[in-house]
């Protein structure tokens, strides 16, 4: 298969950049202070000597770009911008968290004051709230039909009444591979003079394959978060914020930058973005085939041996894309909390990306060939063999959380002056912090809203669970932090 790129794609403008400066041997006097990896700790040595001979800072020299570190990222970037079909494109090195930060500043500094999204969204955009100080109003996701799993809202979900010009939030596609349609949202968006931003942090790839869904900047966001870390081949933290049309100046971005990212980012990420970007314009396809073909057997496996359900694209709505390179696979029809089958999985050697009381879910890319495959098959039968001796774990429902009220923004209560309470004394207060248990990252409570009795008992019930708590003050759940009255 065959995919139109430019011969520039070919190009590494920032990796080169790097390198020769490494192979210039010019002596460095300058950040890092282990000098091209002369002076680090003998443990990385052994490990990483290659990565820390391009660990400079931001002082670059190379024949080709003169001594401009930001002429060599402007090349890099500009190339990532054709790939991914975007007017201009940022790489970020904290993470589409960081990116997810940066889209909801950008959105403040042109004058919003309102955001309609999910209630499911990851943590990083709860975050992104108390920065940025948009006032939230949110849209839940709908159940899909025959499983324990919610869909992302559909557009006409985010019709809530409002005189404001908002901005809309989509997390697309899902942790478990679900693309909702997403044109009309953005039709909508922009015909009331708002703006459509996309977590698209499991999507990067999205675009690199005709079965792959569309990508959110092919379906009118105005801003797209990326992790270019998780399913293409940039390094862990790396990531891109894509601007699509001209909605979005790029001073608002990079005003919001300015308060989001580090003035010290790493070359190294820096570089494996541009090398994700190279490898995934003139080979994705190709290596999507790969992927998808690899997913697709195992799928098939996995139903017609093993007995186990997994997600396909026919229990989805109508509109509504999955992520074939995804495996959602159904543990608990065969009375195997998910979690648990994540554990013997390890056991076996194969660990997963995502467990919750009822799936596991694996991640397929081209980085995995048949014997891989044939690593995750085996220690899925392998845990579904203990399943009869497996320990049985309280299932609490991880989609259909509490709702509480909001009564403040999040800015408003996360800056405020806050004590603890015990959580069996706190409902009636105003939370001060997130709770979020992970999997899958959706907060039970969030900054400013109410603590009603359910969410109380809710907190109370996955305490004695395998969940982690991630954001609590006091991860035991003992106390939340509250705003002070
Ligand atoms: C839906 C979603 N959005 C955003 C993020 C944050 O991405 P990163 O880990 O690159 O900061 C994650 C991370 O898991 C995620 O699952």
């Amino acid at each position: 298969m065959k995919r139109n790129h430019s011969m520039k794609q070919y190009e590494l403008p920032f990796f080169e950049a790097l390198a020769g400066y490494r192979e210039s041997g010019v002596v460095p006097f300058h950040t890092p202070g282990h000098k091209q990896g002369r002076g680090i700790h003998h443990a990385l040595r052994d490990k990483l000597e290659g990565a820390a001979q391009l660990d400079v800072s931001d002082v670059v020299a190379s024949q080709r770009f003169g001594d401009s570190w930001t002429r060599a990222l402007r090349a890099a970037e500009e190339l990532a911008a054709e790939a991914f079909g975007a007017r201009r494109t940022y790489f970020v090195v904290n993470g589409t968290s960081g990116a997810i930060h940066t889209m909801l500043l950008a959105a403040r500094t042109l004058g919003y004051e309102e955001v309609v999204l999910p209630r499911e969204s990851h943590i990083s955009v709860f975050a992104g709230l108390v920065l940025s100080g948009l006032r939230p109003r949110y849209v839940t996701g709908k159940r899909l039909s025959g499983w324990y799993l919610n869909a992302p809202p559909e557009p006409a979900a985010y019709e809530v009444a409002s005189a404001n010009k908002e901005v809309y939030l989509a997390t697309r596609p899902s942790y478990y591979g679900i693309a909702q349609p997403l044109g009309a949202l953005a039709d909508r968006a922009h015909r009331r003079g708002g703006l459509l931003l996309v977590d698209e942090a499991h999507g990067a790839h999205f675009g690199f394959h005709p079965h792959l869904p569309r990508p959110a900047l092919q379906c009118g966001a105005d801003l797209v978060a990326q992790s270019t870390h998780k399913v293409l081949g940039a390094f862990t933290q790396s990531s891109m914020l894509h601007v699509g049309a001209a909605r979005v100046p790029e001073h608002s971005v990079e005003r919001a930058l300015l308060c989001t990212a580090s003035t010290s980012p790493s070359g190294l990420l820096l570089a494996s973005l541009d090398a994700a970007r190279a490898q995934v314009a003139t080979d994705g396809p190709a290596l999507w085939e790969k992927a998808l073909e690899l997913a697709d057997t195992l799928r098939h496996h996995i139903v017609t041996h093993l007995g186990v359900r997994v997600l396909l694209p026919a229990d989805l709505p109508p509109g509504y894309v999955l992520d074939r390179t995804r495996l959602v696979i159904r543990t608990a029809d065969r009375g195997l909390h998910g979690v648990e089958a994540a554990r013997l999985m390890r056991q076996f050697g194969a660990q997963v990306e995502l467990a919750d009381p009822w799936h596991v879910v694996a991640l397929i890319t081209w980085g995995d060939t048949w014997e891989t495959a044939n690593r995750l098959l085996e220690a899925l039968r392998f845990s579904l063999e203990q399943a009869e001796r497996s320990r049985k774990i309280p299932a609490p429902d991880v989609w259909n959380l509490p709702r509480p009220v909001v009564r403040l923004t999040p800015r408003a209560a996360a800056l405020s002056p806050a004590e603890w309470v015990p959580l069996r004394e706190a409902a009636g207060r105003v939370s001060a912090e997130t709770i979020c248990p992970y999997p899958p990252g959706i907060p039970v409570l969030c900054p400013g809203e109410e603590i009603d009795a359910d969410t109380v008992a809710y907190l109370e019930g996955i305490r004695e669970t395998a969940f982690e708590v991630r954001g609590a003050s006091d991860p035991t759940l003992q106390k939340v932090l509250v705003v002070r009255e």
